[in-house]
């Protein structure tokens, strides 16, 4: 059956056939929502030395279309992260009469006119909504000095200074460069090299961008967005991100055009912000040009790890991504902190199993046992009572569940796939992942989002995210919510089926 095959996400994207990694160049231009990734369109596993950006368009951000690969890879080398624009003004002169059209802004890998110089970037052009596109014949447009690491520019127009602006990983920093034309880029500045305990792994896939503060419009914020990768480390002595491998970062602050600067003075590990707290959210960055994109930014992340990604036991393809998630910052007794809340248009899929208010839960009890499910979005309030943990379990079977819990005593929010998956096809996977998260006026705010393959989990009204893949037999379908210790008062709790995006 189309898009049934075990594991087959039914309300995330993945391609029909092969692998997948980072979303690259997502934007919104003439009503469509369009998604490239890093694709290998001839194999499960990547191969990198012949990468392309594999295509999908959507009008919602919750159906998608796969299109054919949008740029293969040549002599130019492989096509690695990177993303588009629209380049309304026709800045880089590739339009001409033809008003505006999309630049995609990417790293060549390999690239055999530069020998010892491995990362460049390069550029090319579509004048048919992305469906061909030409590469730019004065390529590369971007080398690098002194390091092979060079590479996944994200690209956006500075209203201010009437510049595009590029943010690149390099290595142990990241760099900032403008462009009048998308041509010819200027350093500018750099960020992040003395920043202590995050250089484990080199930079991957940055992004800054401008978001609202408490839903206020007219309040905005810059942030920027780093992932930092499992392999190349530049210090191994530094700690892993909190599930380990890969993960992302935040950091609050101000950009003027050329330069990043923090809010606050980073002194050690231990006051890194986390994106997600799960496994499996990495290389996420946002969607440029999107309607009304003074007040929402989006993006969408890939669901994987590269500790263990290319030996999922999905068959046909490999590699998904997260739902797209909308970006916000609020303002807390401790600061200011990101919030990423689903987007709303998933809201569309929703089919309601089950609605209740004000019950108390005691141990023992399941008041979901009638109810079976292999996806579902759980929406739930709880006050803490007297139990010490309480949660669900979802996904669950005689020998298999999938425990999304929080630990009172702890102050904890967790996910467990210890016993999720049949499967154990690598010896990382297995594991319990865990995030600080406090009561909010004596409560705890869950929204969870269940799929064939997949959990991600928004506490306290998407404060504090745990994504994880899980491999559950699918029959295992069955749901419990329970309390250990004392009594547990749901407040109110929502279970929808979402229905499959795949029809
Ligand atoms: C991140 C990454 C990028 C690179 C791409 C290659 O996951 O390593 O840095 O451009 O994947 O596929």
């Amino acid at each position: 059956d189309y898009y049934r095959e075990t594991y087959r996400p039914q309300f995330h994207y993945s391609p029909e056939k092969n692998w997948m990694n980072d979303p690259n160049g997502m934007v919104y231009y003439e009503g469509e929502y369009h998604l490239f990734y890093q694709h290998t369109p001839h194999d499960t596993r990547p191969d990198f030395g012949r990468m392309h950006w594999g295509h999908a368009v959507s009008k919602d951000l919750v159906h998608w279309d796969e299109l054919p690969p949008a740029i293969p890879p040549g002599e130019d080398g492989a096509i690695f992260s990177g993303s588009a624009v629209v380049d309304k003004n026709n800045t880089s002169g590739f339009f001409n009469e033809e008003g505006s059209g999309l630049v995609a802004i990417y790293t060549n890998e390999g690239n055999k006119a530069q020998p010892g110089k491995s990362q460049v970037q390069s550029i090319a052009y579509s004048k048919d909504q992305g469906r061909t596109w030409t590469k730019y014949e004065g390529n590369p447009v971007l080398f690098p000095t002194d390091t092979l690491d060079f590479r996944d520019p994200k690209v956006f127009w500075h209203d201010e200074s009437s510049m595009w602006i590029m943010v690149l990983a390099v290595r142990d920093r990241v760099e900032f460069y403008s462009s009048p034309n998308l041509k010819e880029w200027t350093f500018a500045s750099e960020f992040g090299a003395d920043i202590p305990g995050i250089h484990r792994g080199v930079f991957e896939c940055p992004d800054v961008f401008r978001i609202p503060v408490d839903e206020d419009p007219n309040t905005m914020k810059w942030i920027l967005m780093l992932s930092v990768g499992d392999r190349n480390g530049v210090n191994p002595n530094d700690p892993e991100p909190p599930a380990g491998g890969s993960g992302m970062m935040y950091f609050i602050g101000n950009f003027d055009g050329k330069a990043f600067t923090l809010d606050e003075t980073l002194e050690s590990f231990d006051s890194i912000k986390w994106v997600d707290y799960g496994s499996d959210f990495y290389a996420a960055v946002t969607w440029n040009g999107i309607p009304n994109e003074n007040g929402r930014k989006i993006w969408v992340g890939w669901m994987n790890n590269w500790r263990y990604a290319t030996t999922l036991p999905s068959e046909e393809w490999r590699g998904k991504t997260s739902i797209p998630r909308e970006l916000q910052l609020r303002t807390y007794p401790e600061g200011l902190r990101l919030i990423q809340a689903p987007i709303s248009e998933l809201s569309q899929l929703r089919k309601p199993i089950l609605s209740l208010q004000d019950l108390t839960i005691k141990p023992g009890m399941n008041v979901l046992s009638d109810i079976s499910a292999a996806k579902a979005e759980i929406i739930a309030e709880f006050e803490i009572g007297t139990a010490v943990e309480f949660g669900f379990k979802v996904r669950k079977s005689s020998d298999q569940e999938t425990i999304i819990g929080y630990n009172i005593s702890n102050g904890e929010l967790f996910v467990d796939r210890t016993k999720a998956s049949t499967i154990d096809f690598h010896t990382d996977f297995t594991a319990k992942h865990k995030a600080p998260m406090k009561p909010e006026h004596e409560r705890i705010q869950l929204s969870i989002y269940v799929d064939w393959s997949s959990v991600e989990v928004f506490g306290n009204h998407g404060k504090t995210i745990i994504s994880d893949m899980i491999f559950p037999e699918l029959e295992s379908m069955g749901l419990e919510l329970y309390a250990v210790g004392g009594e547990l008062k749901v407040v109110s709790l929502q279970i929808n089926d979402l229905v499959s995006i795949w029809g």
